[in-house]
Formats: C-alpha cells, sequence, structure tokens
C-alpha cells in the first residue's frame, strides 16, 4: 500500500520517516532517470494548480518542470488572478479547485492559510513555504546532503543552522532532525531562536543531539555542515533590518566561523536566495547601510567556495518536488 497516496505536505512531521525516506529514494531514481534520458511519465491526464501569493524562483519552477516532464498540465495562480480571498473565500475556492485539479503547490505567508485549503480539499496540498515552514526546501536539502556524504548514514550528520532561527528554515530543520534523528545546533542570537513549541518536540525526543546556543565557536565546532538564509525572511517589513542585523551581523558566515569548525571539509548550505554580493538592489542598500562589504548573511568568497553543493540543492528540488508528487498522486508507484 501507498501510505503516501493523496496525503498532503505541510510541514515535515505530517509524513513519517519511512515516508521521508521513500520520497528521498523516489526522488534519486526520478534524478537518474532524467539524466539517462529515461523518464516515464506517471503524471499523464494529472492537472496540478499552483496558488502563489508570494512571489518565487525556484521552487514555482521546479513544479512547473517536474509537472511538464511528469506528463502533467499546470496552472500558474495568484491572489492577482483568481477571486482568492478578495471576492471569494478561500473555501469556496479550493472546492472548485478540488474539482479540477489533482494536486495543489501552495505557497503565501500565513500558515493558518495552507491549513484551511487543506482541511477543505480532498486533493494534496503541497507547501512550498509559508512563514512558518518550508518542508519542500527540507526534502530538496536532504536529498542534497546525502549525495554529498554517501558514507554516513543521515542520522550521523551535525548540522549548523546559523543566523536568524526564528524563520520557516530553521523551523522546519527542528521538524527534520526531530523525524530523522540528525545532530541539529542552533546558533543564533536568544531573541531570534526558534519558539519554546517549535523546540518542545525535540528536547522530548532528541535532547541529545540538539543544541540552541548563541556561542558561534561552541555550535559550530566539528560539524558537518552549516546552513544559513536570509536575515529577513519574506512577509516581513524591511523596517526590520534595522531591528535584526545589530544582534545578527556576528552570526555571519565567513571564513572565521569556517575556522572555528575545525573541519577542513565543512560544507555550506543555502536555500537562496542570497544575500553575498552587492548585485542585488538589497545587497547594494544593506551593505552601504551597515558597513557589510563583504556579504550579508554569508560572505562572498565563503558562497562562492560552495556555489556547488548551493545550487545542487537549488536543481534537487526539480526532483524532490516530482517525487512528491508521483508519491502522492500514483497509488501504485511503489510497486513500479
Ligand atoms: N528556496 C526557495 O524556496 O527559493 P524560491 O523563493 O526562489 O522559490
Ligand atoms: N526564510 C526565507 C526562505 C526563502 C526560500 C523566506 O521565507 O523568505
Amino acid at each position: 500500500m501507498n501510505s503516501l497516496y493523496k496525503k498532503s505536505l505541510l510541514k515535515i512531521t505530517d509524513f513519517t520517516k519511512d515516508e521521508i525516506k521513500k520520497i528521498i529514494s523516489l526522488s534519486k531514481i526520478l534524478k537518474k532517470n532524467r539524466k539517462n534520458k529515461k523518464e516515464v511519465k506517471y503524471l499523464k491526464n494529472k492537472n496540478i494548480a499552483l496558488i502563489f501569493e508570494q512571489e518565487s524562483t525556484r521552487t514555482r519552477c521546479a513544479f512547473e518542470i517536474a509537472a511538464y516532464e511528469q506528463g502533467a498540465n499546470i496552472s500558474y495562480l495568484t491572489s492577482h488572478n483568481i477571486h482568492l480571498g478578495y471576492k471569494e473565500s478561500i473555501i469556496d475556492t479550493i472546492k472548485v479547485l478540488e474539482r479540477l485539479y489533482d494536486g495543489i503547490g501552495y505557497r503565501g505567508i500565513s500558515h493558518q492559510t495552507i491549513k484551511v485549503l487543506s482541511h477543505n480539499s480532498n486533493v494534496p496540498i503541497w507547501n512550498g513555504l509559508t512563514k512558518k515552514y518550508h518542508p519542500t526546501q527540507l526534502l530538496a536539502d536532504l536529498l542534497t546532503i546525502e549525495e554529498y556524504i554517501p558514507n554516513k548514514k543521515i542520522s550521523e550528520i551535525k548540522l549548523a543552522y546559523v543566523g536568524d532561527a526564528s524563520n520557516n528554515i530553521a523551523n522546519t530543520l527542528l521538524e527534520l532532525s526531530f523525524l530523522i534523528g540528525f545532530t541539529l545546533h542552533i546558533v543564533a542570537p536568544k531573541k531570534y531562536w526558534p519558539k519554546l513549541n517549535i523546540m518542545q518536540k525535540i528536547y522530548q525526543t532528541n535532547k541529545k543531539k540538539f543544541l540552541c546556543t548563541e556561542d558561534i565557536k561552541m555550535g559550530v565546532q566539528n560539524v558537518d555542515f552549516i546552513y544559513t538564509d536570509v536575515w529577513v525572511s519574506m512577509g516581513e517589513e524591511k523596517s526590520e533590518w534595522d531591528k535584526k542585523i545589530s544582534l545578527l551581523k556576528k552570526y555571519q558566515v565567513n571564513q572565521k566561523m569556517l575556522s572555528y569548525t575545525k573541519n577542513d571539509d565543512i560544507k555550506v548550505l543555502h536555500c537562496l536566495p542570497a544575500i553575498h554580493d552587492k548585485n542585488t538592489k538589497i545587497g547594494k542598500k544593506i551593505s552601504k547601510l551597515y558597513n557589510l562589504h563583504e556579504g550579508i548573511e554569508i560572505t562572498n568568497d565563503i558562497f562562492n567556495a560552495n556555489s556547488e553543493i548551493i545550487f545542487d540543492q537549488s536543481e534537487n528540488k526539480l526532483h524532490t518536488l516530482k517525487a512528491l508528487m508521483v508519491a502522492t498522486l500514483k497509488k501504485d508507484i511503489f510497486k513500479i
């Protein structure tokens, strides 16, 4: 039986550890098939909708290409081109869409909205980012981590998340480490630690492999991976930069931080987009305002030295989203 069939993914722990493993194994098969030009179209005649209330490069494009390559049709919907919330309630909207589509990807700020969509829908809903969680990102990251540590079990890795740990990526990492059982260090100013209720599960079950600290040296020592993300996330006011930057500045991923790991083979992850140089409007402005000329959350040299793994994370969205859609829409996929 395929327990993933018709299942929604709002947060990582909606799936069991075994189900996550199945998605990652399927991603590896689909990635290999694509590379060898032997793609089998498992989603022929399926219709997929993306409701994106926020901007996206990777997640949107990966959803779309994954669907096309699997033979599915896809519609890209935003709050500007459908009656979502303004003239028609979210509940009425989903009741229309579930009669037309087989699965729905959603991106928006409010996690409550995706919960409402899922409670009122007979078709699976996949979370492409809310302010609270970003599970489809972490599936891609998990595949990437496995690819870069072929000789280690995933439960044996040590990862430090550094920077704004009150955001969706940190919350989802907590969930993932709780489920998979790898070592997770949250290294951030106390003000930007994850909320206690999100840390509770991990304290109860995985306490020995979990550390939440403001101490950079202690937090990054002997880890295999450092993961960072932007300091101001989607849905936050621009004025947050002023409030956050003085505390977050010393948590920039730079050469000094990497030397504290005492690991010559340290790898740096970033979900992207990253502000690592002055080639963006925001990068230019922030670097000037706060005297951060080498980069913001990560310096340009460290970003470039790790660009292969970082862009692998990005590409792996395609393979893991494909696996997610196939596993939840094709009942007999694990028998094939
Ligand atoms: N990492 C990520 O979700 O990127 P996008 O915002 O481009 O989708
Ligand atoms: N924390 C970031 C992740 C972007 C993929 C944000 O929510 O903007």
